[in-house]
C-alpha cells in the first residue's frame, strides 16, 4: 500500500466573526499516528474536517500524498470516524460496517473478524437504534477500518466507549492500522491515550487553534497499557499537560 503524508500549509478557517483556525502548518509523516489534543472548542474537529476535504479552508492548502483530499476520497483511500457516529438507521451493524468498503469500492474482506474485534458479534444483525452510544462508536470505528484506508481520521473515537473496552481497543486497533501503513490523525481528550497511541502529539491552543507544542513520542516496543506505568511515559504525559496548561 502507498504511504501517504499529510501536509497542511497555512490553513485558516473562520465561522462568521469567529476565527477557529489560525494559520496552521504541519507535515505528518506517512505511516505515522499523530494525536491532536487541545481544549474543547479550539478547532480540532474543524482541522480534521479540513484534512478530510469535508470543509474548505478560507486560506492555505491541504495535500495528502501531494493530492487534494478529494482525490484520496475518490479512490477510497480516506476514512473517518467522527465524534457523532452517523450510521444508517435502516442497515444492520454488519451492513453499516460493510458500507465502509462499498463506498471505497473495495472488497469488504472479513467483516465478521472486525465486528468481533470491536466486540459487537452478538449485535451484528441489530439496527443502530438498538445499540448504546459506545456500541455505535465501535461500529463507526469498524466501518472506518474495513476499507484499509491510507489516511484514517479519528475524532474522539473512544469518547463514549466504556473504560475496559477502551483499554482493549487502545491496544488492539493501532497494530491493525500500523501494519497497513496508514497515516492516522487521532483527536482525543485523553492525554494518556494520545501518548499511548501516537508517534507524535500536537498540542493546540484555545480557539483559534494554533500549534503550541509538537512532542515526539519515542516509546519503543509494543504499545501496551502497562507502558503508562513507566517513567518515560509519565514524563511524556507531563510534557503534554504542561503545554496544555501553558496556553490555557
Ligand atoms: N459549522 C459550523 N458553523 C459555525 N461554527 C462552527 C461550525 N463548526 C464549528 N464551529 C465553531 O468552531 C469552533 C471549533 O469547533 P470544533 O468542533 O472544531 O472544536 P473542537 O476542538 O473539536 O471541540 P471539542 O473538543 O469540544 O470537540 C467552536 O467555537 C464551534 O462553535
Ligand atoms: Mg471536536
Amino acid at each position: 500500500m502507498a504511504c501517504v503524508d499529510i501536509h497542511c500549509d497555512n490553513i485558516t478557517k473562520r465561522f462568521g466573526a469567529t476565527e477557529v483556525v489560525a494559520p496552521f502548518s504541519v507535515t505528518l509523516a506517512a505511516g505515522h499516528t499523530t494525536a491532536l489534543v487541545g481544549p474543547s472548542g479550539c478547532g480540532k474537529s474543524t482541522i480534521l474536517r479540513i484534512i478530510a476535504g469535508l470543509d474548505t479552508p478560507d486560506g492555505g492548502t491541504v495535500a495528502l500524498g501531494g493530492d487534494p483530499p478529494k482525490t484520496l476520497a475518490k479512490r477510497g483511500a480516506l476514512a473517518m470516524a467522527f465524534q457523532d457516529p452517523s450510521l444508517l438507521p435502516w442497515r444492520s451493524v454488519r451492513a453499516n460496517i460493510a458500507l465502509g468498503a462499498e463506498l471505497a469500492r473495495k472488497p469488504a474482506g472479513d467483516v465478521d473478524a472486525l465486528i468481533d474485534l470491536v466486540g459487537l458479534s452478538s449485535f451484528a444483525d441489530h439496527r443502530p437504534a438498538e445499540l448504546s452510544g459506545g456500541m455505535r462508536q465501535r461500529a463507526a470505528i469498524a466501518r472506518s477500518l474495513i476499507s484499509a484506508p491510507e489516511v484514517l481520521l479519528l475524532d474522539e473515537p473512544f469518547g463514549a466507549v466504556d473504560a475496559m473496552t477502551r483499554r482493549r481497543l487502545n491496544e488492539e486497533l493501532p497494530p491493525l492500522w500500523r501494519s497497513r501503513g496508514a497515516t492516522v490523525v487521532l483527536v482525543t481528550h485523553s492525554v494518556q491515550e494520545a501518548v499511548l497511541l501516537s508517534d507524535r502529539v500536537l498540542v493546540l491552543s484555545p480557539r483559534p487553534a494554533r500549534l503550541v507544542a509538537d512532542i515526539p513520542v519515542d516509546l519503543s516496543g509494543p504499545r501496551e497499557n502497562t507502558l503508562a506505568q513507566t517513567d518515560k511515559f509519565a514524563a511524556l504525559s507531563r510534557r503534554v499537560f504542561a503545554a496544555l496548561e501553558e496556553c490555557a
